[in-house]
């Protein structure tokens, strides 16, 4: 996947390529350096959204089974709402959510509160470390008004993380939260100044061992009042404090050499030196959370265990970043076991998202971390299907001597998972010719009044097929769900004569907790090739 890059390199400094981006990343973000172009971070969920792809599409009326949720309608005419969780959506040209996806929505999220579950360890370890001036909110329901989600935030309506292709549309006014920020204005309208949100978020994606549609996330915020900005104020007091902290820890080494305009720079209506202030607020909080997150394992892991030598620093480093929604924007990686790990995107909280929400006279930051990504790094997680496993040889690993916030197991070690059985995976092959563009275009060519996702809805464009791969990996996971591991394009073929573009994919059949046999999967297998004929159009070769 190449995407252009959106901001034109300058040379502040090489950068060596980060690690694989592992899900609830930070999607919305475009890098500012210039070795972070797409070609060195491979699957990244950095890349993935800015990616424009202004193609037309024939996907989502074929892939609506919305039949599916209301059982009763299947042979009846379609249904024009869709209810869920209780509430009714009208369905309209937007509607993509499928059936399998449907059926997950809860009103709470379950993983980051279920006792002894890696998401409620890291939940509660954030939580506590951050303590009693953060309001830990409960996730609000998961489905937004694209207004929450997108408008509110300051995205453009070409934003490619709008697309239909990345996002789950319940209708162009609804859909199924994409990122915490989506809850940014509510919570600050309700005069939360400095809170913790944990909520599920979702979005339409490739299928391997790092990514789901389902994944979490943690938001975090803290504003000030303009007062406590003053020399020597609360904003001050607390920084210093804060710094000097982690001088004394010895162990981070921070490398952060952000220039101010590749993140961003200071927005117009702030004063420079509370901005300035606060930018130093948010590095002082969140390399303290790194510190707590990572230092004491990597202490133990770089200093030979607990007999061992001298351990090595951890390495944090300040990456600037751009989001629409903060200003000055920055991503922050760990150097962790031999790489750079991207952990979160944060910045300073926009005006515009602080008016919204009816608040005068406060300035402060925010951030966002994917939980699933820090806690498969953490605990050795090797794929993200298992923080949805029942099987107690997974759950039974993450019991804690103190519950809440703990890190070690109950005999006083860090929590380290043990993979306990891997059965054998099962290939099997699809290749197809994409549809002819003329026929398959989208049905969505309307241009509306609203702002929604129209910018690259309505263009048509010249592109050779309406083909989205994540229509493709939908297709997988609505008809196999768990028991694709992952799927890979293994063949790009155009005929010269032709021009007719065929591809194949190499899906990876393997479940985490039995023996599949052979006609299972072959079964499994012919579903979606079904699926794909008559739900894509596609012609398998
Ligand atoms: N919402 C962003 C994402 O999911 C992360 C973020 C949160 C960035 C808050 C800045 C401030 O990618």
């Amino acid at each position: 996947m190449v995407r252009p890059n959106l901001i034109p390199p300058t040379s502040i400094r090489p950068r060596p390529p980060p690690s694989p981006s592992l899900s609830g990343l930070l999607f919305r973000s475009i890098r500012s350096s210039p070795a972070s172009t797409p070609a060195l971070t491979p699957r990244g969920r950095l890349d993935h959204p800015h990616h424009f792809r202004p193609q037309p599409r024939l996907r989502l009326q074929q892939l609506r089974p919305i039949s599916s949720s209301c059982p009763s309608s299947s042979n009846s005419k379609p249904s024009t709402t869709q209810t869920v969780l209780g509430r009714e959506y009208k369905v309209d040209d937007y509607t993509n959510v499928p059936a399998s996806i449907l059926k997950r929505l809860t009103p709470n999220p379950d993983l980051p509160y279920k006792p002894n579950h890696p998401l409620q360890l890291l939940r509660s370890q954030i939580e506590s470390h951050f303590g009693s001036n953060y309001h830990p909110m409960a996730s609000p329901f998961p489905v937004v008004t694209t207004t929450l989600n997108f408008e509110d935030l300051g995205f453009p309506d070409d934003h490619p993380g709008r697309s239909p292709t990345d996002t789950y549309y319940l209708n162009r006014q609804n859909c199924l939260r994409t990122h915490t920020s989506a809850h940014e204005v509510e919570t600050f309208a309700k005069g939360e100044q400095r809170w913790l949100l944990t909520a599920d978020v979702y979005r339409r994606d490739e299928i391997d061992s790092s990514h789901y549609p389902i994944f979490h996330q943690m938001e975090g915020a803290s504003i000030f009042s303009h007062e406590d900005y003053r020399v020597g104020g609360k904003v001050q007091t607390e920084v210093e404090e804060m710094e000097s902290r982690l001088s004394r820890s010895k162990l981070l080494e921070i490398e952060d050499e952000v220039d101010l305009k590749m993140a961003g720079d200071y927005q117009k209506g702030h004063d420079p030196r509370m901005a300035a202030l606060a930018v130093r607020h948010l590095k002082a909080t969140l390399n303290g959370l790194v510190l707590e997150l990572f230092g004491e394992r990597h202490r133990f892991e770089t200093s030979g265990g607990a007999t061992g030598s001298q351990a090595e620093p951890l390495k944090v480093r300040w990456i600037p970043a751009t989001f629409p929604f903060t200003s000055p924007s920055y991503e922050v990686e760990v150097w962790f076991r031999g790489k750079w790990l991207e952990i979160l995107g944060c910045g300073v909280v926009m005006e515009r998202t602080l008016e919204r929400a009816n608040v005068e006279g406060k300035l402060g930051w925010a951030f966002g971390l994917g939980l699933e990504r820090i806690a498969m790094v953490l605990y050795s997680i090797p794929d993200i299907r298992l923080f949805w496993t029942e099987d107690k040889r997974f759950l039974d690993q993450f019991q804690t001597s103190t519950g809440g916030g703990a890190k070690r197991t109950s005999d006083g070690g860090l929590i380290t998972f043990k993979p306990y059985s891997k059965f054998p995976p099962c290939y099997k092959d699809v290749s197809f010719w994409l549809p002819q563009t003329s026929t398959t275009t989208t049905s969505s060519t309307s241009p509306s009044s609203s702002s929604q996702g129209q910018g690259t809805e309505a263009k048509s464009s010249s592109s050779s097929s309406s083909f989205h791969e994540n229509d493709f990996f939908e297709v997988v996971r609505d008809t196999v769900g768990d028991l694709a591991e992952d799927v890979v394009k293994i063949d790009d073929f155009t005929h010269p004569k032709t021009s007719r573009r065929s591809l194949c994919y190499r899906i990876n059949y393997r479940s985490m907790d039995r023996n599949l046999e052979n006609e299972e999967t072959n079964a499994l297998h012919s579903k979606v090739v079904e699926r794909l004929v008559n739900e894509l159009k596609l012609e398998i070769r």
